[in-house]
Parts: C-alpha cells; structure tokens; sequence
C-alpha cells in the first residue's frame, strides 16, 4: 500500500468532547454544556466540564501528534469561545487559545484543519431559535468571517460545518443531541439553514481571497444496503439513501433537494427562497467524509419510519453497535465521484469504539482497532487506486474523549484516556498507525 507523498495523515476531534474548561476565559455556554448539565440527557450523567482537559494540555497533545508522526490534525473551534453570545463582541481570550495551537502546531510541523461548527452553538443563539431561524445562517457567516481573518494566514483547510445530517436528526428531529427538540418542522428548517450558512461562509472565504487556503463540508456518508431484494426493503434503503447521503449534498452539488425525501416530508418540507439554492451551490475546494460503517435496512410496518436495520450474522460490531463493513468506504467514496465529480475528498473521521483496557504493565492491547485502521486505509488505498481523488485520512479520534450522548463510555481513541488522572497512553493502533506513517513518508 503506497499512498502519495503528499497525503495528509491525522487525527481528528472536535472542541466539546476533548477541551474541557467550557466557561474558561469568558466564553459563553455552548447548547452541549447546558444539554449535558439538564439530567438525564447524557449515559451516567457524564459533561464535557473537564474532558480531556486538552484546554490545558494542548502542548503535551501536540507532542503525542508527533510521536504518532501526524502530519495532519482536524479539530474544531468553539463557536461561544470566540463569540460569546453568539455574535456581537469578539473574547480575545477565546481567540488566542486557537491561535497558540495552530501556532504550535505549525512548529510541529501538522497541517491544521478547522471545523468551524462540531456541534456546539452557542446557547444565546439557540434561545432565539437556533439552526431554525433563518438568521444563523448569517450568524454563522459572520463568525467564519472573523475566524477567516483571524487564521486564514495559517491555517490552509477549513470545513464548515461537521454532518449536518446528524445536527438535524439527532438534534431537532430524535432529540439525542443537544438542542434535544423532537419537531420535523424544525428539523427541516434548521436542515435548510444550515446549507445556507455553509453556503455563506463559503461566500465569505471567497470574498477574503485567502491565498493558499480551501474550504469544504464534512459530511457522514455510507451505503444503505436492501436486507433483500423484496421491492419494500428496497423502497427503505433507497429512502435512507436520499435522507442520509444526498439530503446535504443534492443542494450542494446539484442545487436541488432529493425528489423522494421531499415528498415524503410533505409539508414539513423546507421553504426554499429564490437566491438559496445558488448560495448554496458555491463551489467548494473539497468534500469531507466521515464513514463509519453501512446500514442493512427491511421494511417493518411497525417502525414510525417504516424500516428497521438488520442485524448481520457473523459479523463484527463495535461498542457503538456499528457493523464493522470496510468496503463500504470504497462504494461511498466511488459513489461520491459518479455522483458529484473528481471533488477532492478528505476522509475527514473513520474509527471505531472497543472495550479498552490498560493491563498491568499499563499498555493498551486493542487488535480489533488494529485491524479496523487496516482494514479501511486498504479500501481507502483501492479507492485511490481507481481513480478517486483522496487526499488525506483522519482517523477518529486522536483520543478517548466525550461521546456525546454517550459520555465517556465509548473510547474511539489512538490514545487511551485514564480519566481520573488524565494521563495518555498510547495504544497498540497508536504505535500501529505511527508505524505505517512513518512508511508511507520515508
Ligand atoms: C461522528 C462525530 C464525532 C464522533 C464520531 C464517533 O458522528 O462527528 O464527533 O462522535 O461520530
């Protein structure tokens, strides 16, 4: 397996599930830090309050990125650190914690990729509605603006925003996430605004003429698979299909919603304005995809949405309850280039979630990890192979860290997170993964 010399390998996290410290300096509550607080939101009542308190040890992370030979780090800024309520007046504080580490980064010699929103809008903003009023769009612009003039010098890659599937489903439309609403009205309204902050921002990225910098989405993508070729269990998948994979990027690259999600929306569907869909089409530099396993899905009349996902004898699962399906970042990223052209794309979060446990001489044994990472950088190695024009793989995440709904529970990381002490050891797929770096850029 040869990659290109200029392929970029590395890690990624986002701000609330690592830097701890939310309220440090004068930032303001995030929508994650008042929904983590209300009980019963988050498994064992867990919060970001401390995390990974990267907000402190953000030089010993950077000297873990070198000793697994990164070249690369994905991470994200937040919002209400910077901006306090939102908008309005600028916490230099804030701003200075990621101007340091983009600094030390560059000394280490890692190529920095900027989130701008992992999730945790600020809580003022929310109160006014949130991703469902039609001003965060601008909101949202006006806040890339300022990290644009603040970090376009040196930072070279900047996402808009991460999966804006799941901010919709799991925030608006399931309630898991924060801002936990349960509201298809909402829910596709904040869909729609959301494309049309990334629309904006992008705008705003143009307008700076940042020179050698590029901007993109990160999108979670993967194959809906039929249980069986029964035409209802086909009807599902292609319906998940639409919903998960071409539901952000149709309007992105085609300037339209799909046809089927629409129709089956009716009328909670989203009220398009003239100019929207052009804003939203701006071209982009590259696409972010973030794949971690498929969905097997049959027909169940019992099912609110009509499908269930099936179970796959013989398989292996993680921790998440996700199919570990390798090939599945080869049909997604073929399917990306048939769909949407020779987009430069990013492997922008690929990982997986086991039981890990330091043993006695304080190392952490994870084979399953091992062979997931393999496994998928040889499908990503294929997809290169055949034509798909891959530039670099993040793997998720650089460190155990804050699940979301799931708090602490899941450890996704390369780096094992003793939690009490917030000591780091590296694990197996760490030395694994510093190994097959440092290979592919001798
Ligand atoms: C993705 C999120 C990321 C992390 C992984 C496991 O959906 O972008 O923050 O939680 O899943």
């Amino acid at each position: 397996m040869r990659f290109p010399k200029a392929f970029l390998w590395g890690a990624a996290t986002a701000a609330y599930q690592i830097e701890g410290s939310p309220l440090a300096d004068g930032a303001g509550a995030s929508i994650w830090h008042r929904f983590s607080h209300t009980p019963g939101t988050i498994l064992n009542g867990d919060t970001g309050d401390v995390a990974c308190d990267h907000y402190h040890r953000w030089q010993e992370d950077i000297e873990w990125m070198r000793r697994l030979g990164l070249n690369a780090y994905r991470f994200s800024v937040a919002w209400a650190r910077v901006l306090p309520t939102g908008r309005g007046v600028v916490n230099q504080k804030g701003l200075d914690f990621y101007k340091r580490l983009v600094d030390g980064l560059l000394r280490a010699g890692i190529t920095p990729m900027i989130t701008l929103y992992h999730w945790d809008l600020p809580a003022e903003l929310q109160d006014l509605g949130g991703w469902a009023n039609r001003d965060c769009a601008k909101w949202f612009a006006d806040y890339a603006c300022l990290m644009f003039r603040a970090l376009g010098d040196r930072v070279p890659l900047w996402a808009t925003l991460n999966e804006p599937w799941v901010v919709m489903a799991l925030g608006y439309l399931w309630g898991q996430h924060a801002p936990g609403m349960r509201d298809i009205g909402a829910a596709a309204k904040a869909g729609h605004h959301m494309l049309l902050a990334h629309g904006k921002a992008v705008q705003a990225f143009r307008a700076e003429s940042i020179p050698n910098a590029q901007i993109g989405i990160v999108t979670n993508l993967g194959p809906q698979q039929p249980a069986s070729d029964s035409p209802q269990d086909q009807m599902v998948a292609t319906l998940w299909h639409n919903f998960i994979n071409r539901y952000f990027l149709d309007p992105i690259f085609h300037g339209e919603y799909p046809d089927t999600i629409i129709n089956f929306i009716g009328e909670f569907a989203p009220k398009v304005a003239p100019d929207d869909m052009r804003i939203i089409q701006t071209p982009i530099d590259f696409l972010g995809v973030n794949y971690y396993t498929r969905n097997v899905l049959a027909y169940d009349a019992s099912d609110p949405i009509g499908s269930r996902t099936v179970h796959q004898e013989g398989k292996l699962y993680t921790e998440m309850g996700w199919e570990v399906y390798p090939e599945g970042l080869y049909e997604i990223l073929k399917w990306v280039q048939a769909e949407y052209g020779d987009i430069p794309i990013y492997i922008t979060e690929n990982g997986a979630a086991f039981p890990d446990t330091p043993n006695a001489q304080g190392e952490v044994d994870d084979p399953l990890r091992v062979e997931y990472l393999k496994a998928h950088l040889e499908q990503a190695h294929r997809a290169l192979h055949d034509g798909v024009p891959l530039k670099g793989y993040f793997y998720w995440s650089l460190m155990d860290n804050f699940e979301w709904a799931f708090g602490y529970s899941k450890r996704f990381g390369l780096l094992y997170v003793n939690f009490e002490t917030q000591q780091r050891l590296m694990k197996s797929s760490g030395h694994w993964y510093a190994e097959f770096i440092a290979k592919q850029r001798s």
